[in-house]
């Protein structure tokens, strides 16, 4: 039986796609850059400074880092605001059972995100203080499929990584956990990753058991 969780924050815990989504759409129609929901499939589980890179292979020109900051943060900054709408309502199916399930069972529980909005989001919906331990897009240099978020999280739990298994909706998060000596729980997008060791379509089609075995 494993003994810690790491649960990754953005599509497992809570939907911000949609908020991702708009923030950019807006910033590349700024620039008249295309940018659809395919392209954004892309950015899942990956750092704000390469996602812009993601959305800049459609642009006509070439930008410099500078101006690549400037985007970035100004996507940031409209995403921020959009944060401010999210309620403990926007807890994805099934995860409020999980989390208690496995916290009653005495599984640690940890936060593999590559976000650096992770502690804003937590608080918003309500989970600020539930973690046991939080890794997130501020403490890393390497982002998913890099496996040092998972890493950091089991040693946040003091636990070792062949000890914990990964939630993840993103395939990038996925790889990140298996070259991190994990195993790994596909949902959503994830749920059709071979790579993944189980899969189920939400958190609410999976016993907390099941998951930990
Ligand atoms: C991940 C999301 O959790 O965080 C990515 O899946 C996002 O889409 C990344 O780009 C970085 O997020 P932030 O909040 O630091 O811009
Ligand atoms: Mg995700």
């Amino acid at each position: 039986m494993k003994k810690g969780v790491i649960f990754d924050l953005d599509g497992v815990i809570v939907s911000t796609d949609g908020l991702h989504y708009k923030a950019w759409k807006q910033m590349a129609d700024r620039e008249g850059i295309y940018f659809d929901q395919v392209i954004n499939n892309r950015l899942r589980g990956v750092s704000r400074m390469e996602s812009l890179a993601i959305i800049l292979e459609r642009a006509e020109k070439t930008y410099t880092d500078e101006e690549k900051l400037e985007m970035a943060s100004m996507k940031n900054e409209l995403y921020r605001e959009s944060l401010s709408t999210l309620t403990p309502n926007d807890i994805l199916p099934g995860v409020t059972p999980v989390l208690e399930k496995l916290r009653a069972m005495g599984v640690k529980l940890a936060i593999g995100s590559s976000s650096r909005n992770t502690p804003a989001i937590l608080k918003q919906i309500g989970l600020g203080d539930f973690f046991d331990a939080v890794a997130d897009g501020n403490q890393i240099q390497n982002s998913k499929p890099d496996p040092e978020v998972f890493l950091l999280a089991a040693k946040l739990l003091g636990l070792p990584p062949e000890e914990c298994v990964v939630v993840e909706d993103a395939f990038a998060g996925i790889d990140a956990a298996k070259a991190g000596g994990m195993k790994a729980l596909g949902v959503g997008d994830a749920s059709r990753y071979e790579k993944a060791d189980i899969t189920a379509p939400t958190l609410a089609e999976i016993a907390p058991e099941k998951l930990i075995e």
